[in-house]
């Protein structure tokens, strides 16, 4: 029997860090062993919240060689960029003529960008439709399972109720996807704010030892132990959910000290360091080995769009047909 397809895709909006490796990336490439598994660099969201491209294509080839370096494996899962495939674009207007604008305007990430940030009336319609293009991205490559994190569920639900709908009016044309979630816990940035490139709180993969020593002695800790006499909490440190990722070996050890005032998180934070730096060696490793290959990225990029483009015009020609545009 034919293997499931897995599909999922993630914004490059520069580098991949801590968060995206533990929130998706371990996921992705686990599934590999199992699933067909198509991922790819969603460029076109990339202007759902921003209108400007000055870093794009640089963005775009770090994340390639962060995957790839990250055991995406070009052998096993097919890495294309979503703009390179025209019938995303296609799909997408088909798609949006049946997509009620109440389920847009209810999805927390829309209503976000209307209230938090106070964007009201200029909020763009890219943005409004940002789950239609990436319902479009999913079912046009039939996808059984989507890996994502739990922020991105509101969309999830919202493709799903596309294909529903969809097939209700024109037959039975579009796979109704299901939804991977991620079991890690959600790795916190060094201020324990959201991971993000805009708070300048992430640690990257591409950090060196000396970078990655000076942003974790620069983590916030357990904030009720102002001084190291002061037993610790360590359910309660940003720096103790790290330890449960890279130094899981030691963690009853940790935690014990922590609490007895035995271990100083100057210390503590020395050791996350030494770990993290380990965990990300062999991921530098193949990444300098594939920056010495110039052209490699290049040619896996093209070499996927290419499938890419025949698995999305067969549903394309499909859903053309049940729409009666030929
Ligand atoms: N919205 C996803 C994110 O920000 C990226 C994305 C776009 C995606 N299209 C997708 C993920 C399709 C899974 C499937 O992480
Ligand atoms: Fe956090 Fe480690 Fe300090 Fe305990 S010792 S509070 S776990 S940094």
């Amino acid at each position: 029997m034919d293997k499931k397809k897995v599909l999922s895709g993630t914004r490059p909006t520069g580098p991949l860090h801590l968060g995206h490796l533990e929130g998706i990336l371990r996921n992705w490439v686990n599934l590999q062993e199992d699933y067909d598994c198509s991922y790819f660099i969603a460029d076109l969201h990339y202007f759902t919240d921003r209108s400007e491209a000055k870093h794009l294509q640089e963005f775009v080839y770090d994340v390639a060689i962060d995957l790839i370096s990250s055991g995406i494996d070009p052998k096993r899962a097919t890495l294309f960029v979503q703009s390179h495939i025209p019938q995303h674009y296609q799909l997408h207007l088909l798609l949006s003529m049946i997509t009620p604008v109440g389920w847009l305007e209810r999805c927390p990430t829309y209503k976000e960008q209307v209230s938090e940030m106070g964007l009201g009336d200029s909020v763009g319609y890219g943005m409004l439709g940002y789950p239609v293009l990436m319902a479009t991205d999913i079912v046009i490559h039939d996808a059984d399972f989507v890996p994502i994190g739990e922020d991105q569920l509101p969309h999830m639900e919202v493709t799903r109720e596309i294909v529903r709908r969809f097939n209700g009016i024109f037959g039975d044309v579009l796979k109704e996807p299901q939804a991977l979630l991620t079991p890690v816990r959600r790795l916190l940035g060094v201020d324990r704010r959201k991971m993000s490139k805009s708070y300048g709180n992430a640690i990257y993969l591409k950090d060196s030892p000396e970078q990655i020593r000076s942003l974790v002695a620069n983590m916030i800790t357990d904030p009720k132990r102002p001084r190291k006499e002061d037993v610790g909490h360590p359910d309660e440190c940003n720096v103790y959910t790290y330890q449960e990722i890279y130094n899981s070996g030691r963690l009853e050890e940790i935690a014990e000290d922590c609490r007895k005032a035995k271990l100083g998180c100057k210390e503590c934070k020395g050791e996350l360091a030494e770990a993290v730096i380990k965990k990300l060696e062999p991921i530098k490793e193949r990444r300098s080995q594939l920056e010495a290959k110039p052209d490699f990225i290049t040619d896996v990029l093209v070499a996927g769009d290419k499938k890419a483009k025949e698995s999305a015009s067969i549903t394309l020609k499909r859903v053309m047909e049940a729409m009666k545009l030929t």
